[in-house]
């Protein structure tokens, strides 16, 4: 238990570190990766130069400290790091390093205004909080471990097909080269890829959804090439999946990890509403749902560019063609001419409400939705705008979590 006079230091000092919470962090991940190079092989080094991963770190430390009497209340927020840290690997030995190397930063920052008082009472209150992720993330191990074919860390799996889907982005259906069971999962979750690609000093780790219904003896990950564009560098993982792993190459992968899941004990109606790649935990809830619940009302929108970078549009449209409760919906930016002549897609432009409601019989669903960041916050917008309750909204990003409201 922390002393009340602990407490009081550490909210009284909260909004001085959120007023210098870049500048803490930015020197925190620099000493830490200096005393701690090891540690590269974990983080995600493109969110490391665009200063994501800094921001959403620092702003929940700080979250959690300014709730430290109560930190019940930030749980939900705490579960879904600790998913993210149980796909990648955490332990409870790498917490004392990014406590150390957090103090020194603050030290570092702070200068003589960081006091041996205040710099104490952080470390107490730092270790309240890295003992609350801790236990959360070994519940999560141990669970991920007990399923039927479980596991705990990375396990190998083969490339057993690759799949083209469009232009951009080619599916990789995978079975663990063991031979075992595999344990099913929740649509939506995810799971990690961890690549040792030749000529690079680190592994790589990177999240890939999970593109089809549980319940099959291989999990189906749909990865989007991200190429280089506009002078920003090709993307990795994306590319070296592509580009050089074949049928047959092996990939460690973590269990699968998540609370972004579709409630399959409801009966509501279901909107699934995606942008470009962020189809892939969509069409997992879309089959998982046909195949479970054929009677549940489900609408399925996506937005895309054109039909050439459409994925999985014939497997979408043969499902609404065969199933009465669902209905398909496509929107896209920059049609080709085919695209028009043929009359492919229902929309011209982005989702925007006034065709959300043209196309949907009222707002009383559960509404779920992944894409690319302006794609989420025009949506959250839209679903704010028609009344739509926060706890019927659910969402997941691509990367680092960040605001859809600002
Ligand atoms: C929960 C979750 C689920 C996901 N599911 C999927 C999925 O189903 N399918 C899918 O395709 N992806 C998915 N992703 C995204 C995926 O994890 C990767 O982020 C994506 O594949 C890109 O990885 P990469 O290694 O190819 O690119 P990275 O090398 O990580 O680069 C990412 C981006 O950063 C840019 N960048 C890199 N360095 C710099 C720099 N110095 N300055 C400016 N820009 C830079 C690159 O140009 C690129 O656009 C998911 C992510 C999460 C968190
Ligand atoms: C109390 C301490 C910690 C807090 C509050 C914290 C917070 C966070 C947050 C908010 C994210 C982003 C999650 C998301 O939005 O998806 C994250 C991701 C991550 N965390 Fe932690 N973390 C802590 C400890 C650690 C430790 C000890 C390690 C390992 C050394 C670690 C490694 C990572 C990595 C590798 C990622 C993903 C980075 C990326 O994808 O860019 N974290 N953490």
């Amino acid at each position: 238990m922390l002393s009340q006079h602990t407490i009081d230091i550490i909210k009284s000092t909260v909004p001085v570190l959120k007023e210098h919470g870049r500048t803490i962090t930015t020197r925190f991940y620099q000493l830490m990766f200096t005393n701690h190079p090891e540690l590269l092989n974990i983080f995600n080094h493109a969110n490391q130069k665009q200063g994501r991963q800094q921001t959403a770190l620092a702003n929940s430390v700080y979250a959690a400290a300014a709730n430290i009497e109560n930190l019940e209340a930030i749980l939900p927020v705490v579960k879904q790091i600790a998913h993210k840290h149980r796909s990648l690997g955490i332990k409870p030995e790498h917490y004392p390093i990014v406590g150390k190397n957090l103090l020194a930063a603050i030290k570092d920052v702070l200068g003589d205004a960081a006091t041996d008082e205040i710099i104490n009472a952080w470390a107490e209150a730092y270790g309240v909080i890295a003992d609350v992720f801790i236990n959360l993330e070994e519940e999560l191990y141990r669970e991920a471990e007990q399923l039927p074919g479980g596991w705990r860390d990375f396990r190998n799996f083969v490339v057993d097909r690759k799949v083209k889907e469009s232009d951009v982005i080619t599916s990789f259906y995978l079975k663990p080269q063991d031979g075992g069971l595999i344990p099913p999962f929740q649509p939506g979750q995810y799971i990690s890829v961890k690549l040792d690609i030749p000529g690079e000093t680190y592994t790589h780790i990177r999240q890939y959804s999970l593109s089809d219904s549980p319940g099959k003896d291989y999990y189906r990950i749909s990865v989007k090439r991200e190429d280089a564009v506009d002078g920003k560098p090709a993307g990795i993982v994306s590319t070296y999946l592509h580009d050089h792993i074949k049928e047959g190459d092996v990939l460690p992968i973590s269990a699968p990890a998540g609370d972004f899941v579709l409630d399959t004990s409801k009966e509501t109606p279901v909107v699934l509403l995606s942008g470009g790649v962020g189809l892939t935990p969509m069409i997992s809830m879309l089959n998982t749902l046909v195949e479970r619940q054929p009677q549940r009302r489900v609408h399925f929108i996506h937005a895309a560019r054109n039909s050439r970078v459409h994925a999985m549009k014939e497997h979408v449209a043969a499902l609404a063609d065969k199933h009465e409760a669902l209905t398909f919906h496509a929107a896209y930016s920059e049609p080709t001419e085919e695209d028009r002549a043929e009359r492919r897609f229902d929309k011209e432009g982005f989702i925007d409400l006034p065709w959300l409601q043209s196309i949907l019989p009222d707002n009383n669903a559960d509404f779920y939705f992944c894409g690319p960041v302006p794609f989420m916050k025009n949506v959250y917008q839209a679903l704010k705008d028609w009344g739509v309750p926060e706890e019927r909204i659910h969402f997941e990003f691509f990367g680092p979590k960040g605001s859809l409201s600002e």
